[in-house]
């Protein structure tokens, strides 16, 4: 019986053959198409061989053997598209593995016995999703899209979930109903031209049958690179001193791989970062794609700048009366704005010093900026001179005994103030001016002198102290309202204070500067009147 296998498979017509209504079998696009024998009825008694075929109709080969079954052992004969695919189930059923739509074809299932020979033809129909299956690109024609619906569909495109519709420009869609040749089934195709542009780089399309819908595709779209673009980063106002990075980028699809970017004499690459920019960074820039320098965008760089010069600065020395002239030059990329302080309080001009007074001394800060250019410069003004007594004042609590006397004294490097008498001593400063404050309760009149001094000079001032108690009457003006006993005691008692008084004040200054200094820092009358005072009672 073996020898016979060949001639029964090549052609089939050498038997009497049992034709059967054609029967048809529905599979799904990938799965497993099991197809039985005789509609799965039990083998006969009396079998020799069970055999699977199939046909290729307008093909030369004559009918394809898949595998033969015969004392239990199984044969598989296939060599073509089911090498691999075809296996037999228990009850000789067919199995092939990943339905695919070539399999939509007869299959045929032949069994043998000994009297006969019976064919039982299956019709295999295969069902498939529809799904966008071919892409095409071609130099002349618009990019087309294929999509296939099996069994036959009406096919409706979409881009980005938007209806297409044909308008036999821009959108052509052309559809077919191609029957199968062999199965008679039918499947349908739609062709979607689209011109697509630029505007279509990411759009996503897909095709839809009845309920199903096609993983979406898009089409590589390529166009040259048109616009070119340099990007300075930050954008604004730059500064010397920032960072400030270039870059170029261009349209296209692809997009320009690399790029130049003209930095006055050098190029560089894509993308540059100008550290610590100076003003000599200031100008035109321009980048273009390597391959295309025709192509280019072009930025201009303004770098601001901001250079100040401030005479004096630093820490500056000058004597009371002298002069100070202040220079504050700038050099910038326009018209900065400049603002002075005074010991950090807003001044309305800039300093300019004909005669320094002591009240001169201090910080003073300028601040001057260009568009969030700032720049500050500063100097220290200390004004020295001698020592100048600006008051020597009494004062006395009404209906009190205690005399408070003070003495205000300016001067720089600060002065060391004394009196002629005892007394309790207290300091206070206010604008750069010291007042010393002598509390006492003078026992009969005197004359009390204040001595101020530093290295540079010295002064003395004296102010006549009565003993008595003041009242003010309605007017505020002082009213003696007694004492009289007391001061008119002993006017000898008066004279020995003076001569006490002169003495340490020869004493003081002596130890002091030596002799006295006269004329610029001027000597007070008071002096005069305490010398001739001394001469007089010796
Ligand atoms: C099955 O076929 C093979 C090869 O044709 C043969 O070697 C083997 O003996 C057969 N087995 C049976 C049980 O017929
Ligand atoms: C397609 O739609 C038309 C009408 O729009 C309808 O006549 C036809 O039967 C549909 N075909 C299928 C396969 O659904
Ligand atoms: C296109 O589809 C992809 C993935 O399917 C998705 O990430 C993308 O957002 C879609 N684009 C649009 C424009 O819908
Ligand atoms: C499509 O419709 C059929 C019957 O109308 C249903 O069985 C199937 O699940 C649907 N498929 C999807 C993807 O909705
Ligand atoms: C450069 O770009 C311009 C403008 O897109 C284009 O006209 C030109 O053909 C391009 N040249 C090259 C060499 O690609
Ligand atoms: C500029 O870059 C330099 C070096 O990377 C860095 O030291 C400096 O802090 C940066 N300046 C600014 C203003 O970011
Ligand atoms: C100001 O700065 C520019 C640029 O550095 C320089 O060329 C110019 O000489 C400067 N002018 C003055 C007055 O310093
Ligand atoms: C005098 O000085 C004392 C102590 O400093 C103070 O308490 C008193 O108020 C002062 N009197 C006058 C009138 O200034
Ligand atoms: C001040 O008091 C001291 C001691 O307390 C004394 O030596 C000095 O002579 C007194 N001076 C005057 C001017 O009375
Ligand atoms: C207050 O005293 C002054 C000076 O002694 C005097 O001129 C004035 O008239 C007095 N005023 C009154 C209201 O007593
Ligand atoms: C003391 O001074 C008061 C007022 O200044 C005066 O009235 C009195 O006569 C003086 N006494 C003596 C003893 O000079």
């Amino acid at each position: 019986m073996k020898g016979n296998r060949g001639a029964v498979c090549g052609d089939g017509a050498l038997f009497l053959i049992s034709a059967w209504a054609l029967e048809t079998l529905v599979a799904h696009y990938g799965d497993i198409i099991k197809i039985p024998c005789n509609r799965g009825a039990p083998k006969p008694a009396n079998l020799i061989f069970t055999k699977w075929k199939y046909v290729r109709k307008f093909s030369n080969t004559p009918n394809l053997c898949l595998l033969i079954i015969d004392d239990s052992n199984i044969t598989v004969m296939a060599t073509d598209e089911y090498q691999g695919r075809v296996s037999i189930a228990p009850d000789f059923s067919l199995l092939i593995s990943s339905a695919a739509l070539g399999d939509q074809r007869k299959f045929t299932c032949m069994r043998a016995s000994a009297d006969d020979i019976f064919e039982y033809p299956v019709h295999v129909q295969v069902l498939k999703p529809p799904s966008v299956v071919e892409i095409l690109y071609c130099s002349w024609c618009q990019h087309s899209l294929i999509c296939e619906a099996n069994p036959a569909a009406n096919i409706t495109w979409y881009k980005n979930d938007q209806v297409l519709v044909a308008d036999g420009k821009e959108v052509i869609i052309i559809t077919s109903v191609n029957k199968h040749h062999e199965t008679g089934l039918s499947s349908t195709s739609s062709i979607l031209r689209y011109s697509a542009s630029k505007r279509d780089v990411d759009a996503n399309f897909t095709c839809r049958a009845s309920n199903l819908t096609s993983a979406p595709v898009s089409f590589l779209i390529t166009y040259p690179p048109q616009k070119v673009t340099l990007h300075v980063t930050p954008s604004g106002p730059l500064k010397e001193g920032d960072n400030v990075t270039l870059r170029c980028s261009a349209d296209g699809n692809p997009p320009p791989s690399r790029y130049i970017i003209h930095l006055k004499v050098i190029m560089v690459e894509d993308s540059y970062t100008l550290t610590m920019v100076k003003r000599s960074h200031s100008g035109e820039y321009h980048c273009s794609p390597a391959d295309n320098s025709s192509l280019l965008d072009s930025q201009t760089l303004e770098v601001l700048y901001l250079d100040i010069s401030l005479n004096p600065s630093g820490r500056v020395d000058r004597t009371t009366g002298s002069s100070l002239a202040v220079l504050l030059q700038t050099n910038a990329s326009g018209e900065p704005t400049v603002s002075w302080t005074k010991n950090k309080a807003r001044l309305t001009a800039e300093p300019q010093f004909d005669q320094l007074k002591f009240s001169d001394s201090g910080l003073y800060e300028c601040e001057v900026a260009i568009e969030g250019l700032i720049r500050r410069s500063s100097f220290i003004l200390d004004v020295q001179g001698p020592p100048v007594i600006r008051s020597v004042d009494e004062n006395q609590e009404i209906g009190g005994k205690h005399k408070n006397l003070s003495c205000e004294v300016e001067g720089s490097p600060k002065p060391s103030i004394q009196w002629s008498v005892n007394g309790t001593k207290e300091i206070t400063h206010a604008d750069g001016r010291v007042t010393q404050t002598l509390t006492l309760i003078p026992k009969e009149n005197l004359t009390v002198t204040c001595f101020v001094k530093n290295h540079l000079g010295q002064e003395a001032r004296s102010i006549d102290v009565s003993s008595g108690i003041f009242k003010r009457n309605a007017t505020g003006t002082s009213v003696l309202i007694d004492g009289a006993d007391a001061v008119g005691a002993v006017v000898g008692l008066i004279l020995c204070a003076l001569t006490l008084a002169v003495i340490y004040w020869i004493y003081w200054t002596k130890s002091s500067q030596g002799s006295w200094r006269t004329g610029e820092n001027g000597t007070t009358e008071e002096k005069r009147k305490l010398e001739e005072e001394q001469k007089a009672k010796v």
